[in-house]
Formats: C-alpha cells, sequence, structure tokens
C-alpha cells in the first residue's frame, strides 16, 4: 500500500510585486517538495485585503503569483494550487477559532505589535486578526510541516497552541503542524540595507529585485548594492552586502560560499557583480517569459485555480465539519 504523503501547506500574500526573495527563500525550495509530500500552495489574497488594495491591482498580482509558482515549476498535478478565497472553509473556520483565541496571546504578536506602533489606533482590526486566518489554512488541512521564515514562527506557534487548546477541550481533531526549515532556503536581505530582509514593501526601489524586473534593470540594481571598502569576496559578517551577493549567487548557482571565495579571489566587486546580476537573469529571464505567458492564458488560468479550489475544498470542508459538529452546530 502507498504510504500517506507528509502535507506541506504555504502561501504567499498578493500585497505587492514578488521580488527576487520571495523566489530564492520560498518557491525556489517549493519546487523540491513537490515529489516528497502533498503540497498546497496558496495565494492568499484574504491576507492581502489587511491593508488596503486597488481592486485590479489585486486580481492582476493574484493571478500573476499563481503564474509565477506554475512557471518556476511547481506542476498543478501534483500540488494543490489554488487561491484562498476560493475556499470559503479559510473564513468560516477563522471565525471559530477566533472563539477559541485570547486577545492577550493576539496582543502579544510581534509582527501586529511593531504595526500598530506606526498606525497606532487607526490600524486596521483585520491586522490583528490575521494570525487566526493563517492557522485556519494551516490547519484545514491537516498540515504536518509548513515553510515559513522566521518573522512567521511566532504565528506557527499560535496556530499550534490553537490546535491543541480546541483539541484538548474537545477531542482530538487538528493535527498540529510544525515549522519546516529548508535546508537550502537562503534569506535574501535588502541590496541597500543588508541587516533587512529583502521586501517589496522598501522604499528605496534599489533594495530590492522584482522577479518580474527586466535584465537592464537588475544589472543596474546589482552594481548599485551596497558592499564595503575590505575588497575581498569573503562570506563574513563583517561584509554584510557581500555576504547577501554571495548567498544570491551561491542559491541560484549551487555554488558553496568556499567555491565562491576560491573563484573571486583576486577580482574585484566590480566584476563578482557582474557575474551575479547574469546569473539572476538567467534565472529569471525563462521564468518571466512563461509567466507573461500564463497570464495571457487567462483560460488556462482558470482551469488550474478552479480544479485547485475543488481539490482543496473537499479536504477543507471534512476538517470543518468536525469542528463544526463538535462545537455543537446543527449538521446542514
Ligand atoms: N502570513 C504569511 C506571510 O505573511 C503568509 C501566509 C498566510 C502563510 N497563510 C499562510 C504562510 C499559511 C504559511 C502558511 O508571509
Amino acid at each position: 500500500m502507498e504510504e500517506k504523503k507528509k502535507v506541506i501547506f504555504s502561501g504567499i500574500k498578493p500585497s505587492g510585486e514578488l521580488t527576487l526573495g520571495n523566489y530564492l527563500g520560498a518557491i525556489k525550495n517549493w519546487v523540491k517538495l513537490q515529489d516528497e509530500y502533498d503540497c498546497y500552495f496558496c495565494v492568499v489574497d484574504l491576507h492581502a485585503i489587511t491593508v488596503r488594495q486597488e481592486p485590479k491591482d489585486l486580481r492582476r498580482r493574484t493571478l500573476e503569483i499563481l503564474s509565477i509558482y506554475l512557471a518556476s515549476g511547481i506542476d498543478p498535478e501534483k500540488n494543490t494550487l489554488f487561491i484562498q478565497s476560493h475556499v470559503p472553509a479559510h473564513s468560516e473556520a477563522s471565525w471559530l477559532l477566533t472563539c477559541y483565541s485570547y486577545m492577550g496571546e493576539m496582543s502579544r504578536m510581534t509582527q501586529y505589535k511593531d504595526k500598530s506602533k506606526k498606525s497606532g489606533e487607526n490600524i486596521g482590526a483585520g491586522l490583528f486578526n490575521y494570525p487566526i486566518l493563517m492557522a485556519s489554512d494551516i490547519l484545514l488541512y491537516q498540515t504536518n510541516l509548513v515553510p515559513v521564515g522566521k518573522d512567521q514562527l511566532q504565528h506557527l506557534e499560535l496556530a499550534r497552541d490553537l490546535a491543541e487548546r480546541f483539541n484538548r477541550v474537545y477531542s482530538p481533531t487538528f493535527l498540529i503542524p510544525e515549522p519546516y526549515i529548508a535546508k537550502t532556503g537562503a534569506k535574501i536581505m535588502d541590496l541597500q540595507d543588508p541587516t533587512k530582509k529583502m521586501s517589496k514593501s522598501e522604499e528605496n526601489q534599489n533594495g530590492y529585485i522584482l522577479i518580474m524586473d527586466p535584465p537592464n534593470v537588475i544589472r543596474k540594481k546589482i552594481s548599485r548594492a551596497v558592499t564595503d571598502s575590505i575588497g575581498v569576496v569573503k562570506y563574513s559578517d563583517d561584509q554584510l552586502g557581500v555576504k547577501n551577493l554571495m548567498t544570491i549567487l551561491g542559491s541560484i548557482t549551487g555554488m558553496s560560499m568556499e567555491e565562491i571565495e576560491i573563484k573571486y579571489k583576486d577580482k574585484g566587486y566590480a566584476e563578482f557583480k557582474k557575474d551575479v546580476a547574469e546569473a539572476i537573469i538567467n534565472e529569471l529571464e525563462p521564468i518571466q517569459k512563461k509567466v507573461n505567458e500564463y497570464v495571457a492564458d487567462k483560460k488556462y488560468l482558470e482551469s488550474i485555480y478552479k480544479s485547485g479550489a475543488e481539490k482543496a475544498n473537499y479536504v477543507a470542508m471534512k476538517t470543518l465539519r468536525k469542528m463544526q459538529k463538535k462545537i455543537g452546530l446543527i449538521p446542514r
């Protein structure tokens, strides 16, 4: 008998254009998981609307992310690719779990605290509740493993707490998910301030590379990337800019940090940067071409997200029905 594969769930929200950080830190690694695991890769549009979105940009980005998943090599036959809002169980489970969450634990979420410091009293309630929606995403699929960055670990911890609480109050309902720490997953930093994670929300556009940036823009941004006056290509915390460029080159080419150090031993930063830029372009150009093809083929995309939603809905509904029944809601 075929052994049941472990379940992986992850998602990206369509609140901005995706960066090289999203690609090298997440999507490129997801491609490697698809044979070994039963993967759900979601475009989490309901998470994006925690801040105001221009409707037409939200629509465009949602389909673009789906196209990026496909263009990067995520096989829609092997995995479940879907759009979060197409599976109503996410919203429903989120309300149910809200009723098992405490103001105290929610108020301790550092991402929320950081954001509320900036926005004050007018911060949206959606941003406060967001981790519960994320917990629903994960728990509905009886997920074993969640590939996430460090910034999301606290949210995953909440998902675990909510699952354990619900299981304790009633009876085992949810599997307790664990973080999946990728062996190769690279954390890509801002090109202008390599102490910060590369992010599309940074104001300085030279700090990030978008997956869809054209070659000349990539060359320009890499040539302007912050380095140092040491002048040696070395993987060191004293040279965060160079270290970041090495990480990028390594995760694209598969070269180890030592191999990169040796290759650029007597060479200047200019030559090193040129190679980094060309490696990025070689990696992204074929993906961009495919993304543009997918985006233009609305019918095909529709067939992918419809069958994805159908598969996801089936699994999610099973868990949602269990939750409703245990809580005491009358079955439909
Ligand atoms: N909150 C995640 C982020 O901002 C996105 C996300 C939503 C997610 N639901 C998820 C990630 C479920 C993993 C699993 O990056």
